[in-house]
């Protein structure tokens, strides 16, 4: 559905504009924290360590991230450690958590692996059941024009920039995946000291070690939440961890493709240093 210049996939998120409305009505603490991302930019993997760090442990977590978008207000105020997670452009964010300036983490990604990962993920799922049949050339083509049931990507990071440059004093923090990818246990320590937290530099180094993506994945295999199996038909493993690499687009892409995307990135003039190794 098209809602407010933007699209949201009705058949997961039901009404969406009662869903904003609602979020509008709740009230937060200063404490709480939000990952947002694109879909498939690294949203669980960032959820992880804030949810870590935030309850200074080392334990995943078994359960899906709490997502606003989404879950019902009820199940929202229940969060216990208040991190809760969002694919919501800013303007859509919960009124109370943007004026009480609840600290923000943006994770983005190269957007050439956000649609390779986004179509392996899609297709798995009961809302990509549309695309079952669909080769990879129409969705990126869907992808880059802005059809997809997520919105465009490159305005959900610009908007995302945008809103940091408008606000400079607003504690939000960007991550790019692939430095993240590079140096995990440096971004435990960016992201502990953005949250003010002051763990031990063991707890890093472990919070560091069960998110590196083998560790990570091999957990959630073995550990899928009954709300993962509501939204896919897949039950032996959890498909929201499927290779966690850099530069798997290079296998999917042709060249042309490859420009497509750059030239309509490049029109943008995005404030962001995109990594395409
Ligand atoms: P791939 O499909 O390329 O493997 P999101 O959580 O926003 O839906 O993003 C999912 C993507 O993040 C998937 O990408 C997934 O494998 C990757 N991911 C999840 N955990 C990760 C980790 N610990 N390290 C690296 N990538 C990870």
């Amino acid at each position: 559905v098209e809602y407010d210049g933007t699209r949201f996939p009705a058949i997961i998120f039901g009404n969406i504009a009662n869903q904003l409305r609602e979020l509008n009505g709740m009230t937060f603490k200063e404490s709480d924290v939000f990952v947002v991302a694109y879909p498939k930019s690294g949203t669980h993997w960032c959820y992880e360590i804030v949810a870590m760090l935030r309850n200074n442990s080392s334990e995943l977590t078994k359960q899906s991230p709490p997502l606003i978008d989404r879950l019902p207000v009820e199940k929202l105020r229940q969060v216990s450690d208040g991190v809760r997670v969002s694919h919501l452009l800013p303007r859509h964010m919960p009124r109370d958590s943007i004026e009480r300036r609840c600290k923000i983490i943006h994770i983005y990604r190269n957007p050439k692996d956000v649609a390779v990962s986004y179509f392996n993920f899609l297709k798995k799922t009961k809302e990509g059941e549309l695309i079952k049949d669909m080769k990879f050339d129409v969705f990126f083509q869907m992808f880059i024009t802005d059809q997809l049931h997520r919105g465009s990507w490159i305005d959900y990071v610009k908007e995302w920039t945008d809103f940091k440059e408008e606000n400079v004093e607003y504690p939000l923090l960007n991550i790019c995946y692939e430095n993240m990818k590079k140096d995990l246990r440096g971004h435990v320590k960016i992201i502990a000291d953005f949250l003010e937290v002051k763990p031990s530099e063991e707890l890093m180094d472990k919070i560091a070690h069960k998110c590196e993506f083998q560790t990570m994945s091999a957990f959630k295999h073995n550990n899928i939440p009954d709300s993962m199996c509501r939204i896919t038909e897949v039950r032996d493993k959890h498909i929201m961890y499927r290779k966690g690499e850099v530069g798997d687009w290079k296998n999917w892409l042709t060249v042309a493709q490859s420009e497509a995307l750059d030239e309509r990135i490049q029109a943008r003039n995005l404030p962001l240093e995109i990594h395409y190794s």
